[in-house]
């Protein structure tokens, strides 16, 4: 019996649908404790690709319980349209699916005064991907946040409403916003209640009578590491615990319940989004623009990319406890001659080899690197580790090191089948 955290030890978008979805084979139950549809998380099966933004990623397989837990922000709207989306595909969604009421509910005044504190911050903007997480996490901790129980109670949910419309209209009046109607919100999120119901139900109990049973958990991380509101790249943000301490705080489940910590991060680093990134790289982000890759699958925006950093690999593993690294995209670097690994950070006449806390500081750092020899060989086609050439395998064994932890999956494309287990 194991239960497993899976994290991304970067800045988001490590791959983590792909490696949840060849983890799920073995859980029995998988849990999104963190984060919104800011996320999107993608899996193909065969040819078919899926995006999944709330729902958890083992949506895809079948007879495997999803649950979406207590940490998570939930826009009910959204969230029918990607069950809709699902059951559109032949996903069945039904009783394998349930979200905890005590998850609380985005609300459209949340995206809005997303979207309006991203204006008024001009040039210093987060670059959100607008889906209103960090007011709807902000009301969370206001207390005057309205959660999954309230939105399936169409009473309780219009007396909670009403003040909150009122209260949110005065904000956006006062920041030249059109204020909004809650009869139409009402009328909008009652109906998505009504839809969402019989999923809503008590998931810290549930997860504790499964555990019981002996069900193996997996944990969904979204976002990544330095995306975490107390450990990242602060502002540049978002607003949960996106690191495996936000799994515990977030399910229910407690520490001592928890067997394992899987970093997922790319052989290369991308981010998407405004703050610091030492390694970002032109040449690299070009090349792999180029190939038509990383482009994010929430916003469609170009990520940034840039070399591995393994000071930021080595930051995760320690405040994840991360145990073993899934890579992925390795065959991103397939073509590069010479390839650059962050071993340190220069600031100044001070050496970092730890991620500093100040964004500032961070932004003003140049990376110190260590070249390696690129492989120049496919490797999208290898099925295992022997098939991989000698470089990349030594490349792969480097990083994994200089991140301090044990390489457990390479990853060299986005199909299930070309995943390499070291
Ligand atoms: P997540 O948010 O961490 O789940 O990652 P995203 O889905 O946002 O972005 C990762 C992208 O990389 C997706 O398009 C995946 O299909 C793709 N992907 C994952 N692993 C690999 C890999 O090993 N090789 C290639 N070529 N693509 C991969
Ligand atoms: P997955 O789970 C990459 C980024 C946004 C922005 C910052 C704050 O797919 O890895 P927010 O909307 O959360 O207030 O935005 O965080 N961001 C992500 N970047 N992957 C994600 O999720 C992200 N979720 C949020 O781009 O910089
Ligand atoms: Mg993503």
């Amino acid at each position: 019996m194991a239960n497993t955290i899976l994290v991304g030890a970067q800045w988001g978008d490590e791959g983590k649908g792909k490696i949840i979805d060849v983890l799920t084979e073995d859980a029995d139950i998988v849990v999104r404790y963190a984060g919104g549809n800011n996320a999107g998380h993608t899996v193909f099966i065969g040819k078919q690709k899926y995006v999944l933004h709330l729902v958890p990623s083992g949506i895809l397989r079948k007879s495997k319980l999803c649950v979406i837990g207590n940490g998570v922000v939930v826009d009910p709207v959204g969230l029918v349209e990607e069950i809709q989306g699902l059951r559109k595909l032949g996903v069945k969604v039904g009783d394998n699916l349930v979200v905890s009421e005590t998850a609380h509910v985005v609300f459209p005044y949340h995206r809005e005064l997303d979207a309006q504190r991203e204006v008024l911050k001009g040039k210093n903007k987060i670059g959100t991907t607008k889906r209103g997480i960090g007011p709807a996490y902000g009301d969370k901790a206001a207390r005057v946040g309205l959660r999954m129980g309230d939105l399936i109670n169409p009473e309780r949910l219009g007396d909670k409403l009403a003040v909150r419309i009122r209260e949110n209209n005065g904000v956006l009046r006062a920041l030249g916003a059109k204020p909004l109607s809650f009869k139409k919100v009402f009328a909008e999120y009652k109906a998505a209640g009504k839809y969402l119901k019989p999923f809503v139900t008590n998931t810290v109990v549930l997860l504790h009578e499964a555990m019981r049973r002996g069900n193996d958990l997996l944990f969904e991380g979204a976002q990544g590491t330095f995306l975490d509101i107390d450990h990242g790249t602060y502002p540049f943000v978002t607003s949960s615990n996106t690191t495996a301490g936000g799994a515990c705080t977030g399910s229910g489940v407690p520490p001592h319940r928890m067997d394992r910590v899987v970093g997922v991060m790319k052989a290369y680093t991308t981010r998407v989004g405004e703050g610091p990134l030492p390694t970002e790289n032109a040449e690299i982000s070009d090349l792999l623009h180029g190939m038509g890759r990383e482009f994010g699958a929430t916003t469609g925006r170009a990520r940034r990319c840039g070399w591995f950093d393994s000071v930021a690999t080595r930051h995760a593993t320690m405040v994840n406890g991360i145990d073993d690294l899934a890579v992925t995209n390795l065959d991103g670097l397939d073509t590069v001659e010479a390839i650059q690994v962050c071993v340190a950070y220069r600031h100044g006449k001070r050496q970092y080899d730890f991620v500093p806390n100040d964004a500032q500081v961070l932004a003003e750092c140049e990376p110190v690197y260590v070249e390696f020899e690129g492989w120049r060989k496919p490797t999208h086609k290898a099925k295992s580790w022997k098939q991989l050439p000698p470089r990349a395998r030594t490349y792969l064994k480097a990083i994994a090191e200089l991140s301090n932890a044990r390489l457990f999956i390479a990853s060299v494309g986005p199909a299930r089948a070309q995943t390499i287990f070291v």
